[in-house]
């Protein structure tokens, strides 16, 4: 952990068009780069609007929100848009993959729309293409479908594809929101080491959503939202 400051959220207020009340408010929160964190509450609390403000997708009618040293909320939708592509891998539920590209193309589109993970892969020395080949590997997708449609497979194909997506290029941050509720127990245990494995290894930060408080202890730290919008932070197991 190198203790340099990933995100920090200071008198965050947020409420979704024409609601009286904030769907979310955080006083003050802060997580350095490398650590995994794991946001959890029940259904309704501000789980995914949380992840909606820090991926720049909303801004909050009041206080800031820093990712990477950047104040997202200071940047207009057109610069958010280009930000989150640079810097945010994101895995959704519903996993928008393009159904008309293949498993590949999927992937490697990443790297089309961000001229920083781009950078990143020729630094290395590697192509999107063979990067996006190596993570699917690592997350055990079968060859034979990798020139397929996203569409020919199974849900939790799918998602390996949404995570070899986010990740490629190295992004600082990753986001996933409740990626692993169509899983069993097995898929979903191998699903979050193999996530833990590849964010460690590209250094990415993750904050992982779900209401399933039984996945806290994989987590370096944790956030409570409850539904009274009082977010209560705490140090997990490292
Ligand atoms: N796009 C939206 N427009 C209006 N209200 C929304 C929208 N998304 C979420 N909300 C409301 O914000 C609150 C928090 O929702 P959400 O962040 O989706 O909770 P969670 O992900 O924890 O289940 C809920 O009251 C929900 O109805
Ligand atoms: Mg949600």
């Amino acid at each position: 952990m190198s203790g340099k400051s990933i995100i920090a959220l200071n008198q965050l207020s947020f409420a979704w068009p024409k609601q009286a009340k904030p769907a979310l408010q955080i006083d003050a929160f802060q997580l350095n780069a490398g650590e995994r964190l794991f946001v959890y509450g029940p259904s309704g609390c501000g789980k995914s609007t949380l992840l909606s403000l820090l991926a720049g997708v909303v801004v909050p009618q009041a206080g800031q929100v820093e990712i990477a040293g950047q104040r997202i909320e200071r940047l207009s939708a057109a610069q958010r848009d280009h930000f989150r592509a640079d810097n945010i891998g994101l895995v959704f539920q519903q996993f928008n993959l393009l159904p008309y590209l293949n498993v590949l193309d999927n992937i490697t589109l990443a790297c089309d729309f961000s001229r920083q993970r781009a950078a990143t892969l020729k630094t290395r020395q590697v192509s999107a293409l063979s990067e996006a080949k190596r993570l699917l590997s690592r997350l055990l997708l079968p060859e034979a479908l990798w020139q397929h449609s996203v569409m020919s497979l199974s849900i939790g194909q799918q998602q390996r594809v949404a995570v070899a997506r986010a990740l490629i290029g190295a992004p600082p941050v990753i986001i996933a929101d409740e990626p692993t509720s169509a899983l069993d127990h097995q898929s979903r245990d191998q699903f979050l080491q193999l996530l833990m494995a590849e964010t460690q290894d590209s250094g990415s930060s993750l904050v992982f959503v779900s209401h399933d408080e039984s996945l806290k202890d994989h987590f370096d730290r944790h956030l409570h939202l409850p539904s009274l919008n009082q977010a209560t932070v705490s140090q997990g197991g490292l």
